[in-house]
């Protein structure tokens, strides 16, 4: 998509309305719809989410990362499992993640449990990684305080020797996919009065409502 195709979607996206009745009875298609758009698009980060997580005393916090993979069982990222949020997962497994679309003024909120993703799915990702990026794995205790960048370096160095050729997953290292109980879409609207349409799981289906912007 070029740029005045762009600016075009732009357009037609402030101008969407988002009601009960139009959007898709499944809110993994009305993700597809928008997700697709913005891939399509030479948008920066289209793939960028924000993760909320919270301790067992119930304090939150949040960081960006990359969107990986999604489907009917959930939504997919990659990260090391000693980190913050995966300590905090480890305590409290409800998290949300979030997209902002800027320019298309669109907003997705996604809530569920997070669960760790089956080994076999992590060393499959784990192998389309570069080269580099393995050992970074290897070399970042992520989230741990070091005394200066050296420390990081030494450690990137050290595996670089030795993993010659293959960098083999790290235990502690690996996916973790939210699985959706709660969707919100976002589109911004003139005067502020924006839609917000809701969906929540249940036995069989989804429940489907508007919230006031
Ligand atoms: C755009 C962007 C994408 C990122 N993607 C990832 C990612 O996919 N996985 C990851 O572990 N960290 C990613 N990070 C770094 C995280 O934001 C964060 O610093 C790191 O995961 C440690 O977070 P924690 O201490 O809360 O566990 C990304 C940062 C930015 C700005």
């Amino acid at each position: 998509m070029n740029d005045k195709e762009f600016q075009d979607l732009e357009k037609e996206a402030s101008k969407e309305k988002l009601s009960v009745n139009s959007v898709d009875k499944n809110p993994l298609n009305q993700f597809k719809l928008w997700y697709d758009e913005i891939l399509k698009s030479d948008y920066v980060e289209p793939t960028a989410m924000t993760l909320a997580t919270a301790s067992k005393e119930r304090k939150p916090s949040a960081r960006m990362l990359l969107l990986k993979a999604y489907d009917q069982k959930g939504y997919v990222f990659y990260t090391n499992y000693n980190s913050r949020k995966g300590k905090e997962l480890g305590e409290n497994p409800n998290g949300c993640i979030l997209f902002y679309w800027d320019r298309l003024k669109r907003q997705v909120r996604i809530e569920g449990k997070i669960e760790k993703v089956a080994k076999e799915e992590s060393e499959a990702y784990f192998k389309t990684r570069s080269y580099k990026s393995r050992l970074g794995a290897w070399a970042s205790n992520q989230s741990s305080v070091i005394e200066s960048r050296t420390v990081i370096v030494k450690e990137f160095l050290k595996y670089l020797l030795k993993f010659r050729t293959d960098v083999p997953l790290p235990e502690y290292w690996g996916g973790y996919r939210l699985i959706p109980e709660v969707y919100e879409f976002w589109q911004g609207r003139e005067n502020r009065l924006h839609d917000r349409i809701k969906y929540t799981k249940e036995k069989d289906g989804w429940k489907i409502e508007r919230l006031a912007p």
